[in-house]
């Protein structure tokens, strides 16, 4: 049997394969619907210190090949989900990762505060939303290392922070929130995008920006890993964009990231790590690789 497995930092990962941030509802209410033992990890919708209703209707879009979502991370708040979420963890049958958000440092670190009641692996700091109002941390290296010291502070759990390919250069915020305590960086969230349309003359999203996610943005995503690779060798990325197939995973891998998530592909085929699973195993028999992990960073030059 060929070794999928991965590390993350101190964390091993059974497979390279993380579900990525909201793309699995809350974890729970799809333990029935997708196979979680083909994953490494899987990440619960992100949560804030108080409930947040989200934005209007619509919130949910195509645009072009890709998606657009405004959903404003609705969520019962980090009490309700301590209470109707947490206990049902332990069910699931691999390692859980929070996920939390708000809009000041002190929300951060209340919610990973009280995360560590819940049966998790690791937090998330969601630095990256584009639908929150103002400008998200993410794009900003001081508040998005204020935010990681505070969380730090808060809990003992390893801590991951999604980045945002608007930021620029994104390896600034990766080298800021790496000195402020982050185990590794998610690259990352969705790109900021609008659309409208043109027989109704309304933008897709009630909200008119939203974040853009899909198969187009996986190169941008590429290019922020390639770039937070050069300018940090050691530090553990879960590369996140556009994955729907096992070879996005292993341009991901190639480009420097120890581990991928997959995010909107959920929508359209909610097993689909099913596939990309027995496809990366059929890759490793083809070329003798017999550890997943042997082909981080190895891309190749032209030159
Ligand atoms: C409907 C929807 C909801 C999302 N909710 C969250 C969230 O709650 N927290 C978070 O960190 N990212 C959230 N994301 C971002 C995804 O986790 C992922 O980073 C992004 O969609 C890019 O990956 P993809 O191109 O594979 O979808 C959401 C994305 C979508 C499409």
């Amino acid at each position: 049997m060929k070794d999928l497995s991965v590390s993350l930092g101190d964390l091993t990962l059974s497979t390279p394969l993380v579900a990525a941030a909201g793309t699995v509802g809350s974890v729970v209410e799809f333990k029935d619907v997708i196979d979680f033992r083909k994953y490494g990890a899987a990440v619960a919708k992100s949560v804030s210190p108080e409930p947040w209703k989200g934005r209007p209707s619509p919130r949910i879009g195509h645009a072009g090949v890709g998606m657009l979502n405004g959903i404003g991370i609705q969520n019962p708040g980090i009490d309700a989900w301590l209470d109707e979420i947490a206990p049902d963890l332990p069910d699931i049958p691999v390692p859980v990762w929070g996920s939390a958000v708000a809009h000041d440092v002190e929300g951060f670190a209340i919610v990973a505060s009280k995360m560590q009641e819940a049966d998790l692996e690791a937090i998330e700091i969601n630095l990256s939303c584009p639908n929150l109002e103002g400008i998200p941390f993410a794009l900003d290296p001081a508040r998005s290392a204020q935010v990681v010291s505070h969380v730090r502070a808060a809990t003992t759990l390893p801590i991951g922070a999604k980045l945002s390919p608007d930021a620029q250069p994104v390896s600034e915020v990766a080298m800021a929130v790496v000195d402020a305590g982050a185990d590794w960086v998610v690259m990352g969230n969705t790109v900021m995008g609008a659309a409208i349309d043109p027989h109704t003359r309304r933008p897709v999203l009630s909200g008119v920006v939203g974040g853009y996610s899909g198969d187009p943005i996986r190169p941008i995503a590429v290019r922020c890993v390639l770039e937070i690779r050069a300018a940090l060798p050691d530090t553990p990325i879960v590369a996140c964009g556009g994955v729907s197939h096992a070879d996005h995973v292993l341009e991901y891998l190639l480009a420097g990231a120890d581990a991928v998530a997959i995010g909107s592909a959920h929508f359209n085929a909610p097993r689909i790590a099913d596939r990309i699973s027995k496809d990366l195993r059929t890759y490793m028999t083809a070329r003798g690789i017999e550890r997943l992990h042997e082909m981080k960073g190895a891309w190749e030059s032209w030159i």
